[in-house]
């Protein structure tokens, strides 16, 4: 039996731990597959799909800044994409028809949302950034009905642009920030500061609430800059990595027909592999 191909499109990508994930899984599974960081710029994209297309590879994960680059290639957008017009997964379904995914919605919601415990739906959302990932952080807090989502980035044209698709949203302005944080039930990390070998957040957020929970997409390194800054002052934090496996679970789901394993096992060989 041929290998089953699989990869990643993005830049940059050399962050990324999805290869080492799906990797991790084709071998518990004894899957013959092998999953790689495929480095494309952005006039490569049809190339790598139409790749997919003659089945010379079995599915993509798209990470940013080609989430919505990809969708003019695809034939077709279903669920969380439609919704998000972003998509993370892709892969040919029984009609030969290239098909977008996003399960980064997923990854939020088994991630992060539903260990938080909302009791109001009142509660105070802030989203800081408006790149790539942040519709479907919208989206999720949407589904789980919260009413009060705020959201800046330093260019306040893509937030704009973020509420013209839902409409709901609040801006605040970036040089706002730290002031408006104080009055936040949860603040959400969607910008890539933070990240691993990147720049931080300027801004203290000392005079936040107490019982403020703080979430960073990120997961490399483990603990940002800020989630350090919180956790000193006991403020709850949750990292990126919870999510980043969920919405790689529902990615080999799609692909393989077959749920792999979330267990304390694979969440202590990332966490090796991040040291
Ligand atoms: P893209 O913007 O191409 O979708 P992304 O990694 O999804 O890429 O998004 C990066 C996010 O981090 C954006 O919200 C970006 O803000 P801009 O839209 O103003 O670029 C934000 N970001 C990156 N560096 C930043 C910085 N130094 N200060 C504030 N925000 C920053």
């Amino acid at each position: 039996m041929i290998e089953k191909k699989f990869g990643i499109i993005g830049k940059p990508l050399s962050h990324s731990l999805s290869p080492f994930l799906h990797n991790y899984w084709f071998k518990k599974h004894k899957i013959r597959a092998s999953y790689s960081l495929i480095e494309a710029k952005e006039d490569e994209i049809e190339k790598v799909i139409k790749m997919i297309k003659k089945n010379e590879l079995q599915g993509i994960n798209v990470t940013v800044p080609y989430k919505q680059a990809v969708i003019p290639h695809l034939d077709l957008l279903i669920s969380d994409a439609k919704e998000t017009h972003s998509v993370n997964t892709i892969n040919l379904n029984e009609k030969g028809q290239l098909v977008g995914h996003n399960t980064d919605v997923y990854g939020l919601e088994h991630g992060f949302i539903n260990k938080l415990k909302i009791q109001n739906q009142e509660n105070k959302f802030f989203i800081l950034g408006a790149g790539g990932v942040t519709p479907s952080v919208v989206y999720a807090l949407y589904k789980k009905k919260i009413k009060k989502i705020f959201v800046s980035n330093r260019t306040l044209k893509k937030a704009e642009k973020l509420k013209e698709k839902f409409p709901f949203v609040k801006i605040i302005e970036w040089e706002d920030i730290e002031s408006e944080a104080e009055k936040m039930d949860v603040i959400i990390n969607s910008t890539s500061l933070g990240l691993k070998g990147g720049s931080n957040f300027t801004q203290e957020f000392k005079k936040t609430k107490s019982s403020l929970i703080y979430y960073d997409i990120i997961y490399n390194p483990e603990e940002t800059m800020l989630i350090k800054k919180f956790k000193k002052r006991k403020i709850q934090t949750i990292n990126g990595l919870d999510m980043f496996i969920f919405q790689g679970q529902k990615s080999f789901s799609l692909w393989n027909k077959t749920k792999p394993e979330f267990d304390e096992e694979l969440r202590r060989n990332i966490m090796e592999k991040l040291k």
